[in-house]
């Protein structure tokens, strides 16, 4: 008898009690525990359930507009002139990032366990507005949670989402930020989820949120690593190149890669405008372990085990904390952490736009820019491949009156 394959990295995390290695669990107020637990066993039974794979396609294409195609940034890959670079066009999305590919997931599950309401938090408002639209295709109420400083300088996104029948709550504790738009919404959830479901933004929480949000965006990584291997003749991306915050589009794009142990996984923090504690966001960089939202993960933690402050010129990085997939990559070296400063960003969002016709998201622009600098340090025989997580129509006005036209 064959030996039985090696289980996949997706197959062996979480462990049963929701844990990645000593990161993970669920450290949530035992009030919404068995709402939890009702989560994941519905999850379990309906991941495997063609109806719900055909109803999950049904909207990834027809609404989302699935697949997006992978990309071959050729004008700034000849002026680097070293390694090639491609982009995955999670931009393209309907409603502009990689967001909704959870999103739908979750108003599909609401739909199915009887919820009539989806609640979450969100930085940018690109998770806001993905999951407004989502509740509207499904016949949900939604109530979005955003921090005061985001519903300033996001505007057209709290727009949006009221347009699309959201409620639109903003947090103003604190930095008025990510991390206070998280707390305001778990309150919000642990109040109402009798009738309501958390749809968490990014693979960060209590358990089962990490495994279900990793799951819903690995389509990322499954269609990206098909096209590649269409686009190349057969090969692999040398390097996969993601930005990140709680890790949504870094899960998703590394899980069509993750067990391929050749192609090197890059995560790309935001340096902000120092390395100075409260002048960055760069979790994985500077952070230790903590428990934040309901997971023991890695966090910025000031001396007294307090969240930091955390700054950056992209809204939807602004988090102190981190997913307990993505603690547990870094711990095992399995992917390798960069990080790229403000300045750096608005360069490459300006570079970008006039050398190749796509104006990025500034968490986007992180990934792009520190793809940019190791192709130029590469050889013309190495690939590689950066998610380009959403687009920067929600960037234009800020970056307009604080930067000009570049
Ligand atoms: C376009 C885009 N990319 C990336 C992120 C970072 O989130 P995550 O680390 O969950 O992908 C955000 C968050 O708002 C975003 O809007």
């Amino acid at each position: 008898m064959m030996p039985d394959p090696k289980p996949s990295h997706s197959q062996s995390y979480p462990d049963t009690d929701g844990y990645f290695g000593q990161f993970g669990g669920n450290h949530y107020p035992p009030e919404v525990r068995p709402a939890l637990e009702e989560l994941r066993s519905t999850y379990e039974e309906l991941r495997q359930s063609p109806d719900f794979q055909h109803a999950l396609d049904k909207a990834r294409i027809g609404l989302q507009g699935r697949p997006t195609p992978v990309h071959y940034l050729e004008n700034i890959s000849n002026q680097v002139g070293g390694a090639r670079i491609f982009v995955k066009r999670e931009d393209l999305n309907h409603t502009g990032a990689h967001k909704i590919n959870h999103c739908v997931g979750f108003a599909l599950l609401a739909k199915k366990m009887g919820k009539t309401k989806l609640i979450a938090e969100t930085g940018a408002g690109q998770h806001g507005v993905a999951l407004a639209t989502a509740a509207a295709y499904f016949g949900l109420e939604c109530e979005v949670h955003m921090g005061g400083v985001d519903v300033g300088k996001q505007s057209s996104n709290v727009g949006r989402m009221q347009l699309l029948g959201a409620q639109v709550v903003s947090a103003t504790a604190g930095q008025s930020a990510l991390k206070e738009a998280s707390d305001s919404a778990f309150d919000s959830y642990a109040k109402q989820h009798e009738h309501a479901l958390y749809a968490i933004g990014s693979a960060i929480g209590p358990h089962p949120f990490p495994m279900i949000v990793r799951d819903f965006q690995a389509v990322v990584g499954q269609e990206a690593r098909e096209q590649f291997l269409s686009i190349t003749d057969g090969s692999l991306p040398d390097h996969v190149v993601a930005c990140v915050a709680g890790g949504s589009n870094a899960m998703g794009m590394y899980s069509g890669f993750i067990d391929d142990s050749e192609v090197v996984l890059h995560a790309v923090e935001p340096l902000g405008k120092s390395d100075q504690l409260g002048q960055h966001a760069a979790t994985l960089s500077y952070g230790r372990p903590g428990t934040l939202h309901g997971a023991r993960s890695v966090v910025l933690q000031e001396d007294d085990g307090t969240p930091a402050q955390v700054s950056s010129v992209a809204s939807g990085l602004v988090y102190p904390g981190i997913g307990p997939e993505m603690a547990l990559l870094h711990e095992t070296g399995r992917i390798s952490v960069a990080r790229i400063s403000d300045e750096e960003v608005i360069s490459t969002f300006f570079r970008m736009a006039k050398f190749e016709g796509i104006i990025p998201a500034l968490e986007s622009a992180h990934a792009l820019a520190f793809a940019i600098q190791l192709a130029s340090q590469r050889p013309s025989s190495e690939r590689i491949l950066v998610n380009l997580s959403g687009r920067g129509d929600k960037d234009v006005d800020y970056v307009l009156e604080n930067y000009g036209t570049g």
